[in-house]
């Protein structure tokens, strides 16, 4: 029986910091003079700050000099700390906690794996960071998902080969940044947008009691 170990993703599995970001960057572009939805704010999921950016001035057809681009990086970033330093506790989402216990009574050793750079100050913020066995976050990594860069970094932590490794994610790029790892992928949230990942729920509340068990049985 081989042992197993988890990747989680941060924003969209552990808390829903999406709406934090979709308040910043319309604040960009309201100061740029475009209109960004919530749909727009789909594409940004699980990719990195700079090629957030580079979408959003995308969908305002719009093309600036690196001094600028920089600035608004800063000033989007602070906005968005503002948000997240006010987050606690009570943000966590549903069945992460029972989840983590799980894991740690079947013995099994969990990282992060986020693109984001705010990762350790969200998981402060939430009290989870002693939970995890190691982070590895956008400050950890060279190339966003999927390059499968954040999550092989994961399984050095967890001294396991990829293929142990199941990683839990709500956006298409985490999902195939999994596969280019070659791990097995949970996808959280819309099972038509994840519908690449091995398996689907809407959210860590529906993952059946006996997951791990199974899998364990099965490798
Ligand atoms: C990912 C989010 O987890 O982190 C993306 O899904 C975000 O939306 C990325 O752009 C980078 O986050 P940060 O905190 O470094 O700006
Ligand atoms: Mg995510």
């Amino acid at each position: 029986m081989d042992k197993i170990g988890v990747i989680f993703d941060l924003d969209g599995v552990i808390v829903d910091t999406a709406k934090y970001h979709f308040l910043a960057w319309k604040k960009c572009a309201d100061a740029l003079g475009f209109e960004f939805t919530e749909a727009h704010n789909e594409l940004l999921k699980g990719v990195s700050r700079v090629r957030s950016l580079e979408i959003l001035l995308d969908i305002g057809q719009i093309t600036l000099p690196e001094a600028e681009k920089q600035k608004i990086l800063t000033s989007k970033n602070e906005d968005y700390l503002a948000y997240i330093t006010k987050m606690g506790a009570d943000e966590i989402l549903p069945g992460v906690e029972k989840l983590l216990d799980q894991l740690d009574a079947l013995g099994i050793k969990y990282v992060l794996g986020s693109a984001s750079k705010n990762a350790t100050l969200i998981l402060n913020q939430i009290g989870l960071y002693h939970r995890f066995f190691g982070i590895v976050d956008g400050n950890a990594v060279s190339k966003a998902k999927p390059d499968p860069e954040v999550f092989l970094i994961g399984a050095k932590k967890l001294k396991l080969p990829p293929e142990n490794c199941i990683v839990f994610e709500d956006a298409i790029a985490g999902i195939e940044a999994a596969k280019n790892a070659r791990m097995l992928s949970v996808g959280i949230g819309n099972k038509k947008t994840l519908s690449a990942a091995d398996y689907n729920f809407n959210d860590l509340t529906e993952l059946p009691a006996n997951f791990f068990k199974e899998l364990v049985v099965e490798r």
